[in-house]
């Protein structure tokens, strides 16, 4: 009986970047820094938004939960695989493995749903300004805001149920730095296609299917505004500009990663650092550098802090 049991595997190998030592010591530091500047950003917005009632709006308050979920989105993964960078033997145990998933996809699918929000929230503005107050009123805020987190735990919750209780046939190294199901499923002892499927379908469609919907409702609120304004709607421009882009940076990858069903080719775990560390770092770069209400806030948010009165 001895190693016939192979669906005891309790440890599953991340192999990670296959470089030499030096290339992953620089790697650790550009992530590492990429991750700390990430997280001080998104922790700046969030707290900016929160202490200045100039901001009080729903605009800001969902982009201060859009800095809040990218967060986690980085600390769920980054801080694992750059730690992992400087180890000879990477490991996760198969519940860390599982957990990372169930993590990833709950912060994932609600950034998802968030975005689709922040464009409703945009599309009302621009289209029925007159009813923006009514409509996003602060009980609507928090209902969206309920309804975006219960559809992301959905999401993460019914895949994970398909995957948790996967036999394992011995083989357990998995060509990335962190658990995610494509790989996490060519582990499997039985035929994975329908498992594939299965991501392909509540994943991969669903990241397509939003993308386009949101270019769509973008395109439609340039239009408005083009129409609408001769040179007064600068502000508006630059408002979607920064959403469009914030879009394509999320799904460009998502898309790419999870919609061809079978298929793992190595640039997956490339394009999955965009996600993990370069859009969060990114978001709050987009937005606060590029808005005049969010920079005015922010300096007068710290130049109430005597330390920092030459910060700005
Ligand atoms: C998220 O939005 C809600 C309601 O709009 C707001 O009350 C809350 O402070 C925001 N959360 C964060 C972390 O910014």
């Amino acid at each position: 009986m001895w190693g016939e049991n192979h669906s005891l595997v309790s440890e599953i190998v991340l192999m990670g970047f296959a470089s030499s030592q030096e290339i992953c010591v620089v790697l650790f530091l550009v992530f590492s820094m990429f991750y700390v500047a990430g997280i001080l950003g998104n922790f700046l917005v969030v707290v900016t938004v929160i202490s200045d009632p100039h901001l009080h709006s729903p605009m800001y308050f969902l982009l201060a939960n859009l800095s809040f979920i990218d967060m986690w989105v980085s600390s769920i993964t980054v801080p694992k695989m750059v730690s992992d960078l400087l180890k000879e033997r990477k490991v996760i145990s198969l519940q860390g493995c599982i957990t990372q998933m169930f993590f990833i996809h709950v912060s994932g699918g609600t950034e998802m749903v968030l975005l689709i929000v922040m464009a409703y929230d945009r599309y009302i503005a621009i289209c029925k300004p007159l009813h923006y107050l009514t409509i996003m009123n602060p009980r609507t805020c928090i209902l969206l805001l309920v309804v975006t987190w219960t559809i992301g735990i959905m999401h993460s919750l019914i895949q994970i149920a398909f995957v948790a209780n996967l036999q394992f046939c011995g083989h357990r190294e998995v060509d990335s730095f962190y658990c995610d199901l494509p790989r996490f499923i060519k582990l499997a002892c039985t035929v994975t296609y329908k498992l594939d499927l299965m991501v392909t379908v509540n994943s991969g469609l669903i990241s397509l299917g939003t993308f386009i919907t949101l270019m769509i409702s973008y395109a439609l609120m340039l239009v408005t505004v083009w129409q609408h304004s001769s040179g007064g709607s600068s502000k508006a421009l630059s408002t979607l500009s920064a959403h469009i882009t914030v879009v394509v940076l999320f799904f460009g990858p998502c898309i790419f990663v999870y919609s061809w069903p079978f298929l793992t080719v190595p640039v997956d775990k490339f394009l999955a650092i965009f996600d993990v560390i370069i859009t969060p770092f990114l978001n709050p770069v987009i937005y606060t550098f590029r808005n005049k209400e969010m920079k005015a806030a922010m300096r007068r948010t710290f130049s109430q802090m005597p330390s920092s009165q030459n910060l700005f």
